[in-house]
């Protein structure tokens, strides 16, 4: 197999903490700095690549038979740390394709919109890029448990990669706070499911308890390698844009690790000399469940007070993120900006992406109903390319698209009056009886109507 090595010295890769910078050898079971508990991240030295070398190298490895070249998460190992491919468990993760969205470019007012579909993973959301490296690691640190406390979809990752590479799978989520579609696989993947009668971040205060009686390893955003294996959905999409980087990315924010991966990748890119110059990345909220967006337009970034989180976008329902000192550094570094969306923004937003063709679950919405406000603001020009990061699937929560495209998803809610702007975009199920001139009536009807 050819390799690019990095020509100077040997390419390490150490823990660090975000905040003291203290670098220990090894993480406790909580990934948290030993000295201040603040988070712990990877760095690198001895980068010292040819970037023209690495970009063919990704390039070629496209066509190779070799399990982990095919993946779109290790195909890019020269800029993650080392796990011996024994280890490896994947499921051919990554390989997303870039869209162009033309009907959601012309509602917003945006020349160039493209969407980069991470729903489009094995277990159908971005999770499974950090998920294969992080069960990875699991697996070469000789756990026999995996854990975590999800909204749903790290759940479902999580789950399917243990039970790929013969891990036990423990998995903490809120009662009735997470779609069917995302439970069903928890289930199927054969994890052992807790229902918790709290919220997520109930849920990550139980794990947290837990992985320090128990040897478990914990698979939530704060393990630094979920965080790596993320990183690579933005370098398969600078290579899509030829390493022209588009002006703007935008992305959901939840408990904020992927928007750090993100933008961690953006970095490095440039570091290495990938890229010359960075995207500016934002960040989009739910209003309901904005605990980021608030720390940073009213308190300047320098705390964030915790809070009771509530939207229908169940994945981003979270109160109190924990990366979001990661995500923070990401937004400053990258000039980017922060965005709340109502929850009628969000589910017209997310028709309007299943109208053109592609479609995504409820909190992945959020970054269309954002750009559009961002272009309000003019912080987003016309002319710029724009990126949506579409973190889940569509059918990930069927359950909200149809009481959306019924009428009733905010019936007896404070957004009911609001609601009526989505309207038009509503395309309820007609019941007819088996007639061929009742459908024939419909049809004509539409036809008049297009
Ligand atoms: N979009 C979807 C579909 C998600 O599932 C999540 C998070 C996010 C966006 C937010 O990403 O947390 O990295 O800022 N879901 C987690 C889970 C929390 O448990 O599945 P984030």
């Amino acid at each position: 197999m050819t390799t690019v090595s990095s020509t100077a010295t040997e390419t390490t890769s150490r823990f660090r903490c975000i905040a003291c910078g203290a670098s220990p050898d090894s993480a406790g079971q909580d990934f948290r700095c030993a000295s201040c508990g603040d988070l712990l991240e990877f760095a690198f030295s001895g980068w010292n690549f040819d970037p023209a070398a690495l970009r063919s190298l990704w390039l070629s490895r496209k066509t190779s038979s070799n399990g982990l070249d095919q993946s779109g998460v290790w195909r890019f190992r020269e800029l993650l740390p080392h796990i011996p491919e024994e280890h490896a468990i994947t499921l051919r993760e990554g390989n997303t394709p870039l869209y162009q969205l033309p009907r959601c470019a012309r509602v917003a007012g945006v020349e160039d919109l493209f969407a980069k579909h991470q729903g489009m993973n094995p277990t159908a959301s971005f999770k499974d890029t950090g998920m294969t490296f992080a069960a990875s690691s699991a697996h070469q640190g000789e756990f026999r448990w995996v854990a975590c406390a999800s909204t749903g979809n790290t759940s479902a990752s999580m789950a399917a990669y243990a039970a790929r590479g013969n891990l036990h799978a423990l998995v903490l989520i809120p009662q009735g706070k997470i779609s069917w579609g995302k439970l069903s696989q928890a289930l199927d993947y054969g994890a052992l499911t807790c229902q918790l009668r709290t919220d997520f971040d109930g849920c990550v205060r139980i794990l947290n308890e837990l992985v320090r009686r128990k040897p478990v390893c914990l698979l939530n955003s704060v393990n630094p390698y979920r965080i790596e294996g993320q990183k690579t959905a933005a370098i398969e999409l600078l290579e899509q844009f030829n390493w022209e980087p588009p002006d703007h990315i935008i992305v959901p924010g939840g408990n904020l690790g992927n928007s750090s991966a993100l933008g961690k990748a953006l970095l490095e890119m440039r570091e290495v000399g990938l890229i010359s110059h960075l995207p500016k990345l934002s960040i989009i909220q739910a209003e309901g469940a904005n605990p980021f967006y608030r720390s940073v337009r009213e308190l300047g970034g320098s705390k964030l007070e915790p809070m009771t989180a509530d939207t229908m976008a169940t994945a981003i329902r979270i109160g109190s993120p924990a990366s979001w000192k990661k995500a923070l550094r990401v937004l400053q570094a990258t000039c980017g900006e922060v965005e709340q969306v109502t929850e009628v923004e969000i589910a017209a937003a997310k028709a309007e992406i299943g109208a053109d063709g592609i479609g995504c679950e409820p909190a992945s919405a959020v970054t269309l109903a954002g750009l559009k406000k961002l272009l309000k603001r003019g912080f987003v020009r016309p002319r710029e390319t724009v990126v949506l990061v579409l973190t889940g699937h569509l059918l990930k929560d069927p359950d909200f698209t149809i009481s959306f495209h019924r009428g009733d998803l905010f019936t007896g809610t404070s957004h009911e009056a609001a609601a009526e702007l989505a309207k038009p975009l509503q395309r309820a199920p007609i019941e007819l009886d088996a007639d061929l001139g009742a459908v024939i009536t419909q049809l004509d009807a539409a036809e008049k109507n297009s």
